[in-house]
């Protein structure tokens, strides 16, 4: 069940969002070699609570943290822990905040010091691919043309698209419907229209699709071990356009030489 949202409700939205734009970019001021993922977790969720927000992963079906770190060839849902950066890493920040009751979720690739050649054109792809996406998602579009819109562009390149994991419609709940992939064929699932918010979130792989999920039940790496890289956004669909509602422009502010 797509449940469509009210201009009001959009206003709302866009709150949430833009302060899990400006947790992105905090937690970007802190990424360096030597740090640890749990000094990136604290200093996100003190940033979310000193700024009237939630943090909504936190104890999400028991996941013990307010971010979802993913180093090099982790995919998603990375636990924060004593693990330590280093130089050439690279490491998606994925996060969900809370605000007045509403969900905003975003997620940023980053660089730790100087990466390779290869990871740095594996995150600008998977970047792209992302606003190749958001270009898709016009209204009138279906979920399907954004699916296909990213899985060509990655695919011709030479990447793999992640299946098992999808984007997703978001509201006041961090999942709701429409699922979105990455991948598939253009013209099928749900229309877009008015008042449905969702998150587009490309996992693209540098070697094959293939992952696995850790016994934790939460940890997915590519099964070869070879670099993925995420990027994610959350968009309305309001007054017959789409408005990307999320923002890496904070990010793009508060560093230089970690942008990739
Ligand atoms: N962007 C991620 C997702 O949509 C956020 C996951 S938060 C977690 O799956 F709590 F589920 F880990
Ligand atoms: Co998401």
């Amino acid at each position: 069940m797509i449940y469509l949202k009210t201009p009001e409700e959009i206003e709302q939205m866009r709150a949430a969002a833009t302060l899990v734009s400006q947790t992105l970019a905090e937690v970007g001021r802190w990424i360096e070699p030597g740090v640890t993922t749990r000094k990136l977790d604290t200093i996100a969720r003190e940033f979310i609570l000193d700024n009237g927000g939630k943090p909504a992963c936190l104890g999400y079906e028991g996941f013990p943290g307010t971010l979802c770190i993913e180093v090099n060839e982790t995919v998603v849902h990375g636990f924060p822990g004593e693990r330590v950066l280093l130089d050439g890493d690279i490491v998606g920040i994925d996060t969900v905040v809370e605000k007045d009751g509403f969900m905003g979720d975003s997620c940023y690739t980053f660089a730790v010091g100087t990466i390779s050649p290869e990871k740095k054109a594996l995150c600008r792809t998977t970047r792209e691919a992302l606003y190749v996406g958001i270009e898709a998602a016009k209204p009138g579009a279906r979920i399907g043309d954004i699916a296909n819109a990213i899985q060509t562009y990655c695919e011709k390149r030479n990447y793999s698209v992640v299946r098992e994991m999808c984007g997703h419609g978001i509201g006041r709940h961090m999942h709701e419907d429409p699922e979105v992939p990455n991948y598939g064929r253009r013209g099928i699932g749900h229309r877009l229209q008015d008042g449905m918010c969702i998150c587009i979130e490309p996992m693209i792989n540098m070697g094959s699709r293939n992952i696995v999920i850790d016994s934790n039940g939460w940890e997915c790496r590519t099964r070869d071990r070879r670099p993925s890289a995420h990027y994610e956004h959350t968009l309305a669909i309001t007054g017959g356009r789409t408005e990307v509602l999320t923002t890496f422009d904070y990010i793009h502010q508060a560093i230089t030489d970690k942008f990739i």
